[in-house]
């Protein structure tokens, strides 16, 4: 898709098809554009750990209890690790969240290219979700997204509800 029509296309979607599974080649080619992005001094401290097994899903689940989550046939969670992000040496400042953040939108833009549905969902219940992953030590967990299609007949809303152009854009 052109990069700007994706930009405006892309919504979050918030309803999945349990049947509908994203195929290997798919996951993977997004799961790559998350290993393409940028991070400070090139630390890439991520990984992207993905459920898809019923037993993984089944714990995994239970961190969000919002029904259309429940439905997704993956969930992509972005993991931090504290310990190899960048750090400034002026006051100790970490771009771990920075790094993930970029992370997570290349992800999810790529998954948009792929006509994957997400959801940026950072609502969960943090310690049920770290136990689910087996989340390791100096490991964060920054967030998280379905990976799926919605049900047959869905149509995405098409609004954007943005603040205008002229109250977030100031040249100087
Ligand atoms: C950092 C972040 C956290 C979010 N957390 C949640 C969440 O926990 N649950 C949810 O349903 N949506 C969540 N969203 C989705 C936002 O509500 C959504 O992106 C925003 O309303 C704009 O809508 P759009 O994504 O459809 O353009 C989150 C988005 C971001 C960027």
């Amino acid at each position: 898709m052109e990069f700007y029509d994706l930009i405006k296309t892309r919504e979050s979607i918030r309803d999945y098809d349990p049947n509908k599974l994203v195929n290997e080649s798919v996951l993977n080619r997004i799961l790559e554009a998350g290993r393409l992005a940028p991070s400070a001094s090139n630390r890439q401290p991520w990984t992207f750990v993905v459920a898809s097994s019923k037993e993984k899903l089944e714990e995994v689940r239970q961190c969000y209890h919002k029904e259309w989550f429940k439905q997704a046939p993956h969930i992509l969670v972005v993991v931090g690790d504290k310990s190899k992000s960048w750090v400034r040496g002026y006051d100790d400042y970490t771009s771990i969240e920075t790094d993930l953040a970029i992370a997570m939108d290349y992800l999810i833009l790529a998954a948009e290219n792929e006509g994957v549905g997400t959801c940026w969902i950072i609502a969960y219940d943090y310690q049920k979700l770290a136990k689910a992953i087996g989340l390791k030590e100096n490991e964060v967990i920054y967030c998280i997204t379905p990976l799926g299609y919605p049900h047959d007949g869905f149509e995405k809303k098409n609004q954007k509800i943005r603040k205008s152009f002229e109250e977030v854009v100031r040249f100087i």
